[in-house]
């Protein structure tokens, strides 16, 4: 296949890339921005293959899209681009709804139209993959209750909002106009490469400059954490296995409060990093707890026996072993 990636510079995107490229024999196309939150380093060692390509484009920029469309011939999208932080979303809000918003129906619409203009047995195999979150769920508070993939929409911040938005998009797009599309909505990665503004690479690097570690609240909000190799694999087992018009929920079932996953950090750095900077006794000693950022929600928790049940994905790490990898990765990869 040619596969268009957007995002492919990103965190998650660039750990689509070298999984397409080192285990597959497909084409691929990375159409990115480059925003402050890619990082082409983490493409390294795919740039000089023969089946990688790239393209700074603003999804946005629909002439430049459809161009694209007209020379790669896509047989498939994988949708990654986005604006991705929270945080970010609460302050610069315009260019989460561009980009998240905007950008999707601009891509929604290059594809369209391109795959309108396809024999039909290739209209027949052509697959728009879209990524969205778990955060456009909302929050699930202290019920012991997971999210489905047919549970209603209620994003609390900004950044859910815009992403839950481009769904409807993606939805309308396959019920309006049949585009074979397919979404998917992971719990929080990690792993190599993210970006230092996002919880567990900002952890290890402040620890490691004896910085505070800064906690919203109590700590005791609960995420769950996959590493970002089997989102990689379980994006590339629905592109190919998956029914039209269906949407999975992706998650390692490693739930964990933000307290600990700041202390599992800490322990970690004890062994592999144990010179400390003077100041302090031990890591724990930087957990500084802050105001609580405004709509925070309590927690994210996800069913994802579906993409298990009927695509027999699973995960390859469990939190404990994707941290050590994660935090060994930062440690030797500091410049
Ligand atoms: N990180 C997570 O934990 C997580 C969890 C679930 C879903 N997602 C979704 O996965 C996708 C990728 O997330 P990520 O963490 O890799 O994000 P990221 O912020 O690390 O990367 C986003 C990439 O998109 C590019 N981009 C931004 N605006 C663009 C534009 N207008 N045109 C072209 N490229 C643009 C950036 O340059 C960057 O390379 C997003 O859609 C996000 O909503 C992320």
């Amino acid at each position: 296949m040619n596969i268009l990636v957007t995002g492919g510079a990103g965190f998650i995107g660039s750990a689509v890339i070298r999984f397409l490229i080192g285990h597959t024999e497909h084409q691929i196309l990375n159409v990115d921005k480059l925003t402050y939150a890619a990082n082409l380093t983490a493409l390294q060692t795919v740039t000089h293959h023969a089946r990688y390509h790239f393209s700074r484009t603003d999804i946005t920029n629909r002439a430049a899209l459809d161009s694209l469309f007209e020379t790669f011939k896509p047989d498939a999208v994988i949708h990654l681009a986005a604006e991705s932080h929270v945080d970010r979303s609460l302050i610069h809000t315009e260019v989460f709804m561009y980009t998240n918003i905007l950008g999707t129906y601009q891509l929604l619409e290059a594809s369209k139209n391109y795959w309108q203009s396809l024999p039909r047995i290739k209209q027949e195999s052509f697959r728009f993959l879209h990524v969205s979150t778990d955060e456009v769920y909302g929050d699930c508070g202290t019920s012991e209750h997971l999210f489905h993939e047919s549970s209603p929409y209620v994003p609390s911040s900004p950044y859910s909002a815009s992403k839950a938005s481009s769904d409807h998009l993606v939805h309308a797009w396959q019920r309006s106009y049949g585009l074979p599309t397919l979404m998917t909505h992971c719990s929080n990665n990690y792993g190599p490469y993210q970006f230092p503004e996002k919880l567990i690479p900002l952890m290890i690097q402040n620890a490691l400059a004896g910085k505070p570690l800064p906690i919203y609240g109590n700590g005791q909000q609960i995420r769950d954490w996959l590493f970002v190799d089997d989102h990689a694999q379980a994006l590339y087992t629905v592109l190919t296995q998956s029914a039209i018009g269906e949407n999975y929920n992706i998650s390692g079932d490693q739930s964990r409060s933000n307290l600990e996953v700041v202390q599992a950090i800490c322990g970690l750095l004890e062994q592999l990093a144990p010179t400390k900077p003077t100041h302090i006794r031990q890591y724990t000693d930087l957990i500084t707890h802050v105001t609580d950022r405004p709509g925070h929600d309590f927690r994210y928790a996800i069913d994802a026996g579906k993409i298990q049940r009927q695509l027999g994905w699973r995960p390859q790490e469990d939190f404990e072993s994707g941290l050590l990898k994660t935090v060994q990765w930062y440690l030797t990869h500091q410049t």
